[in-house]
């Protein structure tokens, strides 16, 4: 399975922390944010990996993370997405990557306590469709929310004003080399992206997604008070998914 990182958009939620490098090369706690989504691939067995960039800065990547020797790999690939059309619009550009095998997609402000070996291994059974990952949240109104029926999920709501269960969709999700075709049938939601939430729907439409939930703590980091909650949480836990 391959790995890729989504660490593209503007960041235009963070100004000014934004103003003069990339969202995901802030620090949670004692590292830049973008170590802990590689460390989370590779703790998964996952280390051919690919990172989608953008903004005004993507050059600092290469610089930081160069052919990815700290983290004992020999190579990263690098793209670059222009603006900010979505989730899934950066994850289409991952296609020529791929090359029709299976991916293990990660949001760059995502941060886990523990390791996703579990569901990888379980995805890899699966053989096919896709894979998401939830967590209970005290505010699920902030993420992609499933609406479940026992225990199929049967659809997930983005950013829903009144939640219908108390799950947020993490931003870990397997998919097969469909992917890529379905991503080219969305069209933008009323925020102007291509919403990843659309591709899982899909999936649930074709019957063919399965979750698991995730062990540990979860964050984003992708507004002042989550990368404040998610330095705090790395801190306080000291056995994070670095060591
Ligand atoms: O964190 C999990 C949540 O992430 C999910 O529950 C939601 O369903 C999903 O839509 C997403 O929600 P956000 O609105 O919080 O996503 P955000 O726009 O903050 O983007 C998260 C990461 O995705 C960002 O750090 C980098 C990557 N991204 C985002 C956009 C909009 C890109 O690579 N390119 C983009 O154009």
């Amino acid at each position: 399975m391959k790995g890729i990182i989504l660490a593209g958009g503007l960041g235009s939620r963070m100004l000014p922390l934004t103003k003069i490098t990339n969202k995901h090369l802030l620090p949670i706690f004692d590292r830049p944010m973008i170590y802990y989504p590689i460390k989370t691939l590779i703790n998964a067995g996952i280390d051919d990996i690919l990172v989608v960039t953008g903004g005004r800065n993507a050059g600092d990547f290469l610089r930081l993370l160069g052919n990815g020797k700290e983290f004992g790999l020999k190579h990263i690939n690098y793209t670059y997405q222009e603006g900010e059309g979505g989730i899934a619009e950066a994850l289409g550009l991952a296609e020529y990557f791929a090359a029709g095998e299976p991916v293990c997609v990660i949001l760059g402000d995502n941060i886990i306590e523990k390791n996703i070996v579990g569901a990888v291994e379980a995805y890899r059974k699966q053989k096919s469709g896709a894979k998401i990952l939830l967590k209970e949240v005290p505010d699920p109104e902030r993420f992609g929310v499933p609406i479940l029926e026992g225990d199929r999920v049967v659809r997930i709501e983005e950013k829903p004003k009144r939640p219908k269960s108390p799950y947020a969709v993490t931003g870990i999700y397997m998919y097969d080399g469909r992917v890529f075709e379905t991503i080219k049938t969305l069209k933008p939601s009323s925020r102007g992206e291509l919403e990843i939430t659309d591709v899982n729907n899909a999936y649930i439409e074709m019957g063919e997604l399965t979750w698991d939930i995730l062990d540990g703590w979860w964050t984003d980091a992708g507004t002042f008070d989550s990368l404040l909650r998610a330095s705090n949480l790395v801190a306080k836990s000291g056995a994070n998914n670095m060591d």
